[in-house]
């Protein structure tokens, strides 16, 4: 009975959020000939010896209608572009690890139109791959004069432009980035450049289908790093990187085996279930947060938002109050904030917010994969 209500609010809640042509999840075709499940495999590099050079365009030539394990393997590189999956469901998209293998852009601007790596769709896999959300991705460009002066900048979609912007920087500045020459520069780690001060919301990930699952896989960014916007996902042995607000929606979520690391003062997760019976919440067990500034696990992103940390360390990292209400201030009953067999110096939960619950050895078994967001044993088939 309970399962089919979640199964019911699940349905309902696809049904009245999807504002795009929007499909059910499928059961996708698993290719048992194939050690690794799937029907064929494209090939994505940037140097040559693949089919495409984009993720876009493997993304491109796979048919709407696709109901058959299909995997992208994406050779080692950083693909600088910005992704969106719609409807096409059961995409494997395999990188070689997730230090070498990097999917970036630069749009931080608000939440929706900075998504480095957007799916809608269901049943989606990522394994060995890294998503990043750049703040002001600056490429080093050309040295005008020797330092201390000028450098040209460029901001880098793709190829690099001339448009760039001319700033005065100090000597330790300029020094560090050049040492960055050629990467991913997120000013937000840059302090001493005195014009990135203002943080924007950048996301590297939106999980906004059912049935996605993330191994070895990292997410990177400053604010909002991971929207796990809707759905039962699976995140394990991911690292996840912000200050603000970095995992956040309304996500049903495991997050197993994860080492997340806190880069600033701010927010570890806001969680956003908004009624009683909503499938929703964010489970992170046998996890690491490590970091520097200090965070608090959670703040309410809605009336019924629900967090639990299990299992896990922490770091020096979390203020001792651990939790916030942010704007629900009259649902203290209704939040489910807990932590059960922490440890750590971040773990002493003796001062704590008194209305964060407490759940019991037997409490903890309704948080389990299977129990929570495995019921139909969706993660075992998968290729
Ligand atoms: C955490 O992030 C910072 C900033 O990006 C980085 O320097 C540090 O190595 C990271 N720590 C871990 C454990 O990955």
């Amino acid at each position: 009975m309970k399962l089919l209500l979640q199964m019911l609010a699940l349905f309902f809640i696809f049904q009245t959020t999807c504002f795009v042509a929007c499909k059910e999840p499928i059961e996708c075709k698993i290719n048992d000939q194939d050690p690794s499940k799937v029907f064929y495999t494209i090939v994505v590099s940037q140097s040559g010896g693949g089919k495409f050079s984009t993720v876009k365009q493997a993304i491109d030539s796979i048919p709407l209608e696709n109901d058959k394990w299909v995997k992208i393997a994406l050779r080692p590189g950083t693909y600088t572009e910005q992704v969106k999956i719609m409807e096409k469901q059961c995409i494997v998209l395999e990188g070689q690890d997730r230090s070498t293998t990097i999917i970036q852009f630069d749009a931080h601007s608000d939440t929706e139109k900075s998504v480095t790596f957007d799916v809608f769709a269901h049943n989606f896999v990522a394994r060995g791959i890294t998503f990043k959300a750049c703040l002001f991705m600056y490429c080093v460009f050309e040295l005008i004069s020797a330092p201390p002066s000028l450098f040209l900048f460029s901001k880098f979609h793709g190829t690099l432009s001339h448009d760039g912007l001319y700033r005065e920087m100090s000597h330790t500045l300029i020094s560090r980035l050049l040492n960055l020459k050629g990467k991913c520069v997120n000013t937000y780690n840059l302090p001493d450049d005195a014009t990135s001060k203002k943080i924007a919301p950048a996301v590297a990930f939106r999980s906004y289908g059912d049935k996605q699952a993330f191994f070895n896989c990292g997410f990177e960014g400053y604010q909002d790093t991971l929207w796990d916007c809707l759905g039962r996902h699976y995140y394990d042995s991911c690292y996840i990187e912000g200050a603000i607000d970095f995992i956040w929606g309304k996500g049903a979520s495991i997050f197993q085996k994860c080492s997340i690391n806190v880069t600033g003062d701010g927010y570890i997760t806001a969680q956003g279930k908004s009624t009683s019976d909503q499938l929703s919440g964010f489970v992170f067990n046998r996890c690491i947060v490590s970091g520097q500034g200090q965070a608090l696990l959670g703040r309410a992103y809605d009336a019924f938002a629900s967090v639990i940390f299990m299992n896990s360390y922490f770091g020096d990292v979390i203020k001792p109050e651990g939790w916030d209400l942010w704007k629900q201030t009259g649902y203290k009953q209704d939040v489910t904030f807990a932590e059960y067999n922490c440890k750590g110096p971040g773990a002493d939960t003796s001062k704590r917010v008194p209305w964060s619950k407490t759940v019991s050895a037997s409490g903890v078994r309704a948080y389990s994969t299977k129990a929570f967001i495995d019921k139909d044993g969706w993660i075992e088939k998968l290729p």
